[in-house]
């Protein structure tokens, strides 16, 4: 459930007009809705009612600190993947203590700005990197809390690019080595070791992937306990997927999957920490773009907007779908034609959707992406000198630029040049 519907025939966020935004801020841009968001994080924090829990939202999924600032007012914790976002966390307000270090290539100056600045717990990935951490704490003359991340062999049956659960990809310790690591973690003195923590990846839409893992995290609770550790926290990770199509059937709620956390773990008696990113903030917000031109193509029209790939770039790195919706609410019954829905970059990859059946439209039409608020504003670029596109958010019938779109000049001015030249 989003809060991006049609009212008196157009499509508000909350109770803003998009076409009021548009108005104001110039298209394309993306805009959030505060009540989405708070939707989802509620229904984690709620799922996992009764358990010591902590819901960490990955905030590499949308980092703008306004989004951040509403999730933590909330009581979310963050999980962060590098120190940039480290240092984002905590000038949104995040303590330390709610800030968990995800990410297999945590370098040695990221650790210490994480160590110095106060950490929940660096979820590590591999021996080396324990190495590292366990100097630096030393050095600094601290003891770094860490929990090991297990690659479980999972196959999460999402999209290659975005599974990290099995044996062949880059994440976390064969869990058939895991006894042997934590052996050797329980040793340093510069680490305190807390529990475990798993994640099989992106956009799931089942439950059993889920099931398996947990079950794999429960067991090996069981036996490090019996090795003397004194495991305490389990980290289950993020992935839940969310409905990009409406007309498909839905993935899992987050009560199924809180009930199933509860089944598989909840016996151990540990805090549980889990890092949904997605089903945050990926309903909780739209790409709005217009329409430049409609042009007349061998057999097929295209739809040329002024939102192009480096400003949403899943359709084109992952062949993600978006539902496209025009801002003013088609008339029932009206017919729709086919369009090919593309951007003005120089390339063909820039296509959004192909033969996508809509309304009839003509230029200056505002159309707006669905499920775009997660991995959208974060992963785009300058590509083809495109300025950063501006983010909005929305609370009620008040909206404000959190992001603002950078100027012609500003992006110019960033070149330096060298003396020679
Ligand atoms: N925890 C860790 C360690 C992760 O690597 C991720 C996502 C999450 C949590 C959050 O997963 P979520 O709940 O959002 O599924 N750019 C891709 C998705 C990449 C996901 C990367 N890791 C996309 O647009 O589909």
């Amino acid at each position: 459930m989003d809060h991006f519907l049609y009212r008196n025939g157009s499509l508000h966020a909350e109770d803003v007009p998009i076409s009021d935004i548009a108005a104001a801020v110039g298209t394309p841009f993306y805009v959030y809705s505060t009540a989405t968001l708070l939707r989802h994080f509620t229904l984690f924090d709620e799922a996992l009612d009764g358990m010591d829990h902590m819901v960490c939202y990955a905030m590499k999924a949308a980092s703008n600190q306004a989004i951040l600032m509403t999730l933590a007012q909330a009581g979310a914790g963050m999980d962060v993947v590098s120190v940039g976002e480290y240092l984002r966390a905590k000038a949104a307000g995040v303590p330390g203590e709610r800030i968990v270090f995800s990410g297999v290539g945590k370098t040695a100056d990221e650790i210490r700005v994480a160590l110095e600045g106060g950490i929940r717990q660096f979820n590590v990935e591999s021996e080396p990197e324990m190495e590292v951490l366990n100097a630096v704490a030393l050095s600094l003359g601290k003891i770094a809390p860490i929990t090991i991340r297990i690659n479980p062999d999972v196959d999460a049956r999402t999209h290659a690019k975005i599974a990290t659960g099995k044996s062949e990809n880059k994440f976390g310790i064969p869990i058939a080595r895991a006894r042997e690591v934590y052996a050797r973690a329980g040793a340093m003195p510069g680490l305190d070791v807390v529990g475990i923590d798993v994640h099989i990846g992106s956009q799931l839409t089942e439950l059993e992937p889920f099931e398996t893992a947990y079950r794999k995290v429960a067991e090996l609770t069981e036996a490090l306990r019996a090795d003397g550790h004194h495991i305490r926290r389990l980290d289950l990770g993020g992935g839940l997927g969310i409905p990009y199509e409406q007309s498909n059937s839905a993935p899992p709620l987050p009560l199924d999957y809180g009930a199933l956390i509860k089944r598989k773990v909840g016996h151990l008696g540990c805090e549980i920490e889990i890092e949904p990113g997605r089903l945050i903030a990926g309903n909780a917000g739209i790409m709005v773009s217009a329409v430049i031109y409609v042009k007349q193509g061998e057999g097929r029209d295209f739809l040329i907007i002024d939102g192009a790939m480096n400003d949403l770039i899943r359709p084109a790195m992952y062949d993600a779908h978006h539902d496209i919706v025009p801002v003013v609410e088609p008339r029932p019954g009206i017919e729709r034609q086919p369009y090919d829905i593309v951007g003005p970059v120089c390339e063909s990859g820039d296509t959004f959707a192909r033969q996508r059946a809509m309304p009839p439209l003509t230029a200056g039409d505002l159309v707006a992406f669905r499920s775009a608020g997660a991995y959208g504003a974060v992963m785009s670029s300058e590509y083809n000198t495109r300025p950063l596109i501006p983010e909005v958010l929305v609370k009620g019938d008040q909206f404000a630029v959190i992001r603002p779109r950078p100027t012609f000049d500003e992006i110019i001015k960033r070149d330096t040049i060298p003396e020679w030249l």
